[in-house]
């Protein structure tokens, strides 16, 4: 079962594209995480109240999500090596994306983690709700003393501001150079990561791409 969903995936990364899996989870979860920056930032400005603690509930149904789909995207990296694509050089470039996607990867855990800690450590009113249906318990933090309870609930906020901030800095960056790789230096980077759209008349139309350095042209006439 495993080789072949290792084949099935080998047959997308081949061709340096992300498999549908990989793009499945990247676009879900990258729409969660902004969605859920855009939304943070507005519940925490809202002024205190029942609309307050609402708005809250729906930005824990949203995030909850986000750490089921981390565990399911390691698991699924861990199995499936990404493709090879043009961004793959040796240089700080490459590294200072690598760097990025793992910092990705730290928010997808941390985020939801430090919020179900902020939101089981004080006596909050409302219950959790994964996606805003399925009941999800609280950490066991109610027998321990209430300064100890306010110290996790300080140091799980410092947190969940750091990330944040660390996210409000990275995703442009991303963002940025996936449009730069595209835009200007037409390699294969972006489209690999879309949904694979076949060409009518000519199937491997869209899927040519610059040579990497070592990687003869034939091959990548090929590609
Ligand atoms: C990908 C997931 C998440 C992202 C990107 C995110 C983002 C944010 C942002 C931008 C804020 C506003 C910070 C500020 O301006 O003060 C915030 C606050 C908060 N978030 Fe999240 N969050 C995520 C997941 C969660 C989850 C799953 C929970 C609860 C289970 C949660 C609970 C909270 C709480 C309680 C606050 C208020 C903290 C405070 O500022 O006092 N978050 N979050
Ligand atoms: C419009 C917005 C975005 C665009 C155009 C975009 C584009 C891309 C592209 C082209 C890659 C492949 C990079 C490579 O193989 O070298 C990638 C990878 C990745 N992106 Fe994004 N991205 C966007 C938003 C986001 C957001 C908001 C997040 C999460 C906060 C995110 C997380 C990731 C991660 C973790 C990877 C690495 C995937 C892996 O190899 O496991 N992206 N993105």
């Amino acid at each position: 079962m495993l080789k072949q969903i290792r084949a099935w995936a080998r047959s997308h990364t081949e061709r340096d594209r992300y498999s549908p899996v990989g793009i499945a989870f990247h676009w879900v979860m990258a729409f969660l995480v902004l969605f859920q920056l855009g939304w943070g930032w507005y519940a925490s400005r809202m002024p205190v109240g029942g609309d307050k603690l609402h708005a809250y509930e729906v930005h824990s149904a949203a995030g909850l999500p986000v750490l089921l789909l981390a565990i399911g995207r390691v698991a699924w990296r861990l199995i499936i090596p990404g493709p090879v694509n043009d961004a793959d050089r040796q240089g700080l470039q490459t590294d200072a994306a690598y760097a990025i996607h793992y910092l990705f990867y730290a928010c997808f855990f941390g985020l939801p983690i430090s919020g179900w800690v902020m939101w089981s450590s004080i006596a909050a009113p409302g219950p959790l709700y994964l996606a805003g249906v399925i009941p999800w318990p609280r950490l066991p933090l109610e027998e321990l003393p209430v300064m100890t309870r306010w110290v996790l609930m300080d140091a799980a906020e410092d947190v969940h501001h750091i990330l944040v901030y660390l996210l409000l800095l990275a995703v442009p960056l991303h963002v940025v150079a996936a449009l730069k790789h595209h835009f200007w230096d037409h390699h294969d980077v972006l489209r690999g990561m879309l949904p694979e759209i076949p060409d009518a008349e000519d199937p491997r139309a869209g899927l040519r791409h610059k040579p990497r350095p070592g990687q003869s042209p034939e091959r990548s006439a090929a590609d």
